[in-house]
């Protein structure tokens, strides 16, 4: 058996699943380079039945990135498959990755089968799939909870009808880690022709166990592992990609050398994309990647780092890709510096995209003395990878009050091609920023989540604001960086609404599929 573990990322289909972590197609594409850059093997890029912006996003990554296998998600219907197969058709290596569930409560209450009836339903659809790809992969949902020996009838029968990779998913993330261990090997031992498929394992993190259950299913023969940044995804998340991989090359020693293909040192700047796309920071006790990971406090830890790291790090902040922040640009740099370091940071730009960053560059540049790559970053996320926008913030003016007084604020918004402007009062200056907005716009979505934080260090920091907003069932998450405050909220609420406008038009002219 190999000692090569490929790595499945899903972030941009079960990550994607996750409550506030819908992106758009631009940021879906510039994740998936960076997925690519990072050395996945596999880019599970969506789920094209459920919608037609998934599929049309799946569709582009699949005609872009040439080096890492795409995967699109279907269910066991030829509806699903045509149109997983139609979307991921023109990557350098496509696959189908098509899935009923197994265990008994499933398949009572949601599929209404008999076990004979899905056992027959695999058989079927996998076949089906084989005749457009030779890269099937089989998923057992719910497969934790199923009976293991008809388990090994599903998955013989996969794999006799054409399935390569076999999957086998913690969806509820039931298991502990020796159970999951057995299971795996188990299964390995005793399906047919198992020597012919990958065994997969995809784990998800309701007791906090998919990075051990993950660890514990490679070392008892999985060689597939299906993983999400920062562990992102349905619920409490799926198994963290960061630890998982740190993990085997951390502990050789118990894991027998099995290794993956990633590039360790692009896991910060991948998971911190992913932070700036989602709107979502990183938490900072976040094993591998978060901000108190490579921090010392105690001081005996930093006497011990003093005298020698390992004392107190098991792992290198340069491993993972953390380095010092480098004070890079100035207000006299010039546009190639500003490009010549986009690209050392991963971005390469088109030169529209490069005018529009120079300028922002230059803008912050003027209003505060270092632009570092933080900043860069951010301004590359809000200048280049924002959806079309219907509103846009042109002015504002906020005055702060005391003793009672309200808080006043007036904006100037474009609306479409229409300049419109007001003012309004709040119990605060952001209270009255959004209430104006909120006029402006005539949409009165509930404020879910508000969040600010400094990017950079010092009173002239650029301020990162986060706003969730909720209109019915839709729910959309916005965000901008600014050295001054009240802008990056305004922005960052104008960024939510056309977020929102944005899924209102795509629910008008798409469709939805539940799993
Ligand atoms: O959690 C799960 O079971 C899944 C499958 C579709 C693989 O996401
Ligand atoms: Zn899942």
């Amino acid at each position: 058996m190999t000692n090569r573990v490929i790595v499945f990322d899903t972030t941009l289909r079960d990550g994607e699943q996750s409550p506030g972590a819908t992106m758009n197609l631009q940021e879906k594409l510039r994740l998936a380079k960076q997925l690519e850059m990072l050395g996945v093997d596999v880019i599970e890029a969506g789920f094209p039945a459920s919608s037609n912006g998934d599929f049309e996003s799946v569709k582009a990554i699949a005609s872009t990135v040439k080096k890492v296998q795409v995967a699109a998600l279907a269910r066991a219907n030829q509806k699903d498959i045509d149109r997983a197969w139609e979307a991921v058709k023109d990557a350098s290596n496509p696959r189908i990755h098509v899935f009923i569930a197994t265990s008994p409560i499933h398949m009572e209450y949601k599929l209404r089968k008999t076990p004979e009836e899905v056992l027959e339903q695999v058989s079927k659809w996998v076949a089906y799939t084989a005749q457009y790809t030779k890269n099937v992969e089989f998923s057992a949902e719910d497969a934790s909870r199923s009976d293991p020996d008809f388990l090994v009838k599903v998955f013989s029968a996969a794999i006799a009808a054409g399935a390569t990779t076999i999957n086998v998913p913690d969806t509820v993330g039931y298991a502990q880690p020796e159970e999951f261990g057995s299971l795996i090997r188990y299964l390995i031992q005793n399906t047919k022709d198992s020597d012919k498929a990958i065994f997969s394992v995809h784990c998800h993190n309701d007791l906090g166990l998919g990075t051990a259950n993950t660890l514990s299913a490679l070392a008892n023969g999985a060689r597939q592992a299906e993983l999400t940044l920062c562990g992102i995804g349905e619920r409490a998340g799926n198994s963290s990609l960061e630890e998982v991989v740190m993990a085997l090359r951390t502990r050789k020693d118990i894991y027998g050398g099995i290794d993956t293909g990633i590039v360790s040192e692009q896991l910060y700047p991948s998971c911190r994309l992913l932070a700036h796309i989602i709107g979502r920071p990183i938490s900072a006790t976040k094993p591998v990647v978060g901000g108190n990971a490579f921090a010392h406090e105690a001081g005996i830890h930093q006497d011990g780092m003093l005298k020698n790291r390992q004392t107190y790090e098991i792992l290198t902040p340069e491993s993972v890709g953390r380095k010092q922040t480098d004070l890079v640009i100035g207000k006299h740099s010039g546009r190639n510096a500003v490009r010549t370091r986009l690209e050392q940071l991963g971005y390469t730009l088109n030169e529209d995209q490069l005018n529009d960053v120079f300028k922002a560059v230059k803008d912050l540049a003027d209003k505060k003395a270092s632009v570092y790559d933080e900043d860069l970053v951010a301004l590359v996320v809000s200048e280049v990878y924002r959806i079309p926008d219907r509103y846009r913030l042109i002015n504002l003016s906020v005055q702060t009050a005391m003793s009672g007084m309200p808080a006043t604020a007036a904006v100037e918004l474009k609306v479409g091609d229409d300049l419109v402007r007001k003012a309004s009062f709040g119990v605060g200056p952001v209270d009255a920023v959004f209430n104006v907005i909120s006029k402006l716009v005539g949409r009165t979505p509930d404020l879910e989540e508000f969040s600010i934080s400094s990017i950079t260090g010092g009173t002239d920091a650029i301020g990162e604001v986060t706003v969730r907003l909720k209109e019915g069932r839709l729910t959309a998450v916005g965000r901008s960086s600014n050295p001054d405050v009240m802008v990056a909220s305004a922005k960052a609420y104008v960024d939510a609404l056309n977020r929102l406008d944005h899924k209102d038009q795509e629910l008008s002219h798409g469709c939805s599929a539940e799993n």
